[in-house]
């Protein structure tokens, strides 16, 4: 079980599945596409984040391909470094939006409105 697991049981028409679980690897990053949204998946620690996929430097889509520094995301182009929980960049400004996540037994659901830039 994940620690910040929102588990429901019922997951409201706002939330979409994108994986199990099983499906993400610890400090891996994983792209997903939502309302045409891009956003990167992370499990850390047994818990999950999903930030946009965007990096507000360069507009890279990389995040997803970043890796892990404690509870930072380190996007792999330049090394901007954004909080995987609240998407903040460490050195202040903009960051990455963040998405709420929620659990179905082994399901894991995101949920994204609307595309949102930060930059
Ligand atoms: S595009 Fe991400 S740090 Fe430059």
């Amino acid at each position: 079980m994940t620690k910040n697991s929102n588990h429901l049981n019922n997951i409201d028409d706002d939330f979409t599945f994108i994986c199990t679980l099983d499906d993400l690897e610890e400090g891996i990053g994983k792209r997903f596409i939502i309302n045409d949204v891009e956003i990167a998946v992370f499990k850390i620690k047994s818990e999950v984040f999903a930030l946009n996929n965007i990096c507000p430097h360069q507009q890279t889509h990389l995040i997803y391909d970043g890796f892990i520094e404690n509870d930072l995301v380190v996007c792999p182009a330049h090394g901007w470094k954004f909080n995987v929980k609240t998407g903040k960049k460490s050195s202040g400004g903009n960051g990455l939006t963040t998405y709420p996540v929620a659990f179905l037994k082994n399901k894991v659901y995101v949920k994204v409105h609307q595309k949102i830039f930060n930059w």
